[in-house]
């Protein structure tokens, strides 16, 4: 009998508590079960995350989660080969709480303890649904980050390019926020983008320029002016609301596309001319117009697509499982001296990008 490596893993970087169990065997990864506690409703009148709220709940939620995933998994902690957790980068109240049940399980269980960068979760996550052997091109988009990595092993990352200011879906949550739709941005401004047209001219920076980097801080402050500019001073009419987010979409589409191209490039040049099986992932890879045109990109360049299921694109628990049994099978291992960073970039050989801010590179 081939042995396997069962995993838990717990994921409290940011608004979503979340637990899995995830059982790794020869013919790829079963996820057992896999919990999350969304904050959404917490968090909705405020226009964005409240890292107190957050702690808070996810010190409230976390237990249960755990608890709830390890019994759909029909397994108890003991039954765990690892006990996972993210510690970092995200919001530090929310990583302490994580850290700290994390270490408790691990303890109380006799466990291996391994600590998880949330964005190697993400960018493994390719792994996890479909397999997908090294290398391969990754596009992380999500709330906090937006990068193209080259990835090579569970724990070698190279950056080809990544927003040099906000992430995407920092600017669909602030796009959101503007014109009076619910928060999370993304999914509010992709629905109202379905009933409206591109018809609003809108900036797509950066495509001037050489590389796969990124801005998406222009395209938000150009929404401003043109939704000031579409209400003259009166209330929007619900077709303006449409026909801006399906503007503003069809901006971050086209910047999405046109720097894959590039990286497609890149990777290429990196890898001597072998094609990149080509990956996305992140809580804006949940939108189906940026997902379609990714497609479209990957099929002009003969290159297999691989979008992880909604569910497995936004945060979750089974990424951080998996990502923990990667390292459980190479091997490393935390121990209890785990602490949690609320910054910690991927690549460290890269120079820190723009929006990064003093305290030092965020990815
Ligand atoms: O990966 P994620 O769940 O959390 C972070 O690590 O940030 O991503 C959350 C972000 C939010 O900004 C949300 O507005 C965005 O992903 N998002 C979307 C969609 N669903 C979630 N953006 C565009 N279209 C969507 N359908
Ligand atoms: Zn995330």
């Amino acid at each position: 009998m081939h042995r396997t490596t069962t995993v838990l893993g717990i994921e409290s970087s940011c608004d979503d508590s979340a637990a899995a169990v995830v059982r790794v065997g020869i013919g790829g990864a079963d996820i057992l079960s896999n919990v999350v506690s969304s904050q959404t409703d917490l968090h909705r009148d405020y226009g964005g995350v409240v890292p107190e709220i957050a702690a808070r709940a996810h010190a409230e939620m976390l237990d249960t989660c755990v608890s709830r995933a390890l019994e759909i998994a029909q397994c108890s902690p003991g039954a765990m080969d690892a006990v996972a957790v993210t510690a970092g980068p995200g919001l530090i109240g929310g990583l302490v709480s994580g850290v700290m049940l994390a270490k408790g399980i691990a303890a109380g269980a006799d466990l291996p303890l391994i600590g998880i960068n949330h964005l190697a979760g993400h960018a493994l996550t390719p792994r996890l649904t479909d397999n997908l052997g090294y290398p391969y091109l990754m596009l992380l988009a999500s709330g906090g980050h937006c990068q193209f990595l080259a990835v090579t092993g569970y724990d070698r990352f190279t950056r080809l390019g990544g927003t040099i200011d906000d992430a995407p879906g920092e600017a669909f949550d602030k796009v959101a926020k503007l014109l009076g739709l619910a928060q999370p941005g993304g999914p509010s401004v992709e629905a109202a983008a379905s009933e409206g047209s591109p018809s609003i001219v809108l900036p797509r920076p950066m495509l001037d320029r050489e590389g796969c980097d990124m801005s998406f801080s222009g395209l938000k402050t150009a929404v401003l002016r043109a939704r000031d500019a579409c209400a003259q001073g009166g209330d929007l009419s619900s077709r303006m609301v449409a026909d801006l987010a399906a503007s503003f979409q069809a901006a971050v589409v086209d910047i999405f596309a046109q720097k894959t191209d590039r990286a497609f490039a890149m990777y290429q040049t990196l890898f001597s001319g072998s094609a990149p099986a080509f990956a996305v992932a992140g809580g804006v890879a949940a939108n189906q117009e940026i997902r379609q045109a990714l497609r479209l990109v990957a099929d002009t360049h003969g290159v297999r697509f691989v979008a992880p299921p909604l569910a497995l694109c936004t945060d979750n628990g089974a990424m951080i499982a998996f990502a923990g049994a990667e390292r459980f099978l190479h091997g490393k291992f935390d121990n209890m001296t785990l602490g949690a960073r609320s910054r910690w970039p991927l690549d460290a050989s890269q120079v820190p990008m723009l929006g990064s801010g003093k305290r030092g590179p965020k990815a």
